[in-house]
């Protein structure tokens, strides 16, 4: 009796680490894997998204030029410290974005990305409901800084937008919006805008009003009056910087609004959308209008690229359009992320853009200047440049 219970028991033993013996192998070379993985990430540097901001240093210490920061407090007050009321120059200038939703059926098959919220304050958002936040952020700055100017979204005709606003318009425009083509018709749909500013202008119609084309991820915190006024001949306006390769980056593009300007600034346009189409259609979905947009302006012989080494704005003739090339790290600023862009904030930034994963960023820095009691903008920035290296969750 009592033999055969131990051998039961033995039994028992056996049978309890029989899935053991399976197990723990399996479990080993799980780990392994998640290690392997881990160390390809670190080899790769494949940035964490968080999921709230992240304060780090400030770039730029020391210089004298820079914005300084004490924690999320600006030691230096910027000249757009608080919002003025009117414009000290007196053009009419109007904001121009391209935007679309995605709604694709594959999003709604692998429902999940779809649904995924992500919350900024007191609000979750999925993933359509982020792109709308940016885009109402982006508005939401420019009535604050630029009270008199319109927003204009340009969009494809079956989307209908839920964004009512006071001085908000939409223009659909026919064309293909496919995130493959988004670039192509980005520019593609800035063209179609300007062609039918001009046939206003032709019916006597029209009145003089600046344009600036920007992407919706930027937020305007300076007044963007004053470059239209101190180079009255030009009559496009890029932002460059000092980068081999992408010397020209595409968010920013501003078009003085009288016939003349639109017509050549039109046509400048029209040469880059016929480089993008017959060199760069291959290019990443991203980089294609910008890549055109260089290899437009170097091609002009009297061009030298060095120029883009400068820091100040400078005129040169591209064809017969007068472009105005003016730096990113003012009127294109985008929060500390590679090589020329450690050295701070500068104390007279206009446009900040958050690029890529730093959305949540645009939200957050809105949040804070409007929960703040004196809508100091200083402050804000410090939050922007203390936290702009950090990749965020959309
Ligand atoms: C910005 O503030 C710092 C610290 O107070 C100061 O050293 C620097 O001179 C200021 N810069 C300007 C341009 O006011
Ligand atoms: C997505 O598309 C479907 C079908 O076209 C439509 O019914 C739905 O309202 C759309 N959703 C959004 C958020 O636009
Ligand atoms: C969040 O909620 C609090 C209290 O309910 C409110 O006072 C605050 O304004 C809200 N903040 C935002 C950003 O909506």
């Amino acid at each position: 009796m009592f033999g055969n219970m131990r051998v039961c028991s033995r039994w028992r033993i056996f049978l309890f680490c029989l899935p053991m013996i399976f197990f723990v192998p399996h479990m080993l070379s799980v780990l392994k894997l998640q290690e392997d993985l881990a160390a390809q990430d670190l080899h790769r540097e494949k940035p964490k998204k968080f999921n709230h901001l992240v304060l780090g240093p400030a770039a730029g210490v020391g210089l004298s030029d820079r914005l300084q920061c004490e924690g999320p407090r600006a030691l230096n007050k910027t000249e757009f410290s608080t919002f003025s009321k009117n414009s000290k120059y007196g053009d009419q200038i109007s904001f121009v974005t391209v935007f679309t939703i995605y709604n694709s059926s594959v999003d709604e098959q692998s429902n999940r990305k779809l649904i995924d919220l992500v919350t900024v304050g007191n609000k979750s958002y999925n993933k359509v409901e982020r792109s709308l936040a940016t885009l109402d952020v982006f508005i939401n700055f420019i009535q604050a800084t630029m009270p008199q100017s319109n927003v204009i979204i340009l969009t494809e005709p079956s989307s209908e937008l839920p964004v009512h606003r006071n001085r908000v318009t939409i223009h659909s425009i026919q064309g293909e919006y496919s995130r493959d083509k988004l670039m192509l018709q980005r520019i593609t749909s800035y063209i179609a805008f300007l062609e039918a500013r001009l046939e206003e202008h032709s019916l006597g119609r029209g009145q003089v009003n600046h344009y600036i084309f920007t992407d919706s991820d930027m937020a305007i915190v300076g007044d963007l009056g004053q470059f239209f006024h101190e180079y009255p001949n030009f009559h496009l306006a890029l932002t460059f910087r000092n980068n081999k390769e992408q010397p020209l980056n595409s968010g920013f593009i501003a078009v003085r609004g009288t016939v003349e300007g639109m017509t050549r600034a039109k046509a400048f346009l029209v040469e880059v959308l016929k480089v993008y189409t017959s060199k760069y259609m291959k290019a990443s979905r991203m980089l294609g209008d910008q890549l055109a947009l260089a290899w437009v302006v170097k091609s002009q012989h009297s061009f030298d690229a060095r120029m883009f080494t400068k820091k100040q704005p400078f005129l040169h003739e591209i064809g017969a359009t007068s472009v105005l090339f003016l730096p990113c790290a003012i009127y294109n600023w985008t929060p500390p992320e590679g090589a020329g862009q450690f050295h701070g904030m500068p104390l007279d930034v206009k446009v900040v853009h958050f690029k890529g994963s730093r959305k949540r960023l645009m939200l957050e820095a809105w949040n804070f200047l409007s929960s703040s009691s004196d809508s100091d903008v200083s402050n804000m920035l410090c939050l922007i440049l203390k936290s702009g290296r950090t990749k965020y969750d959309f």
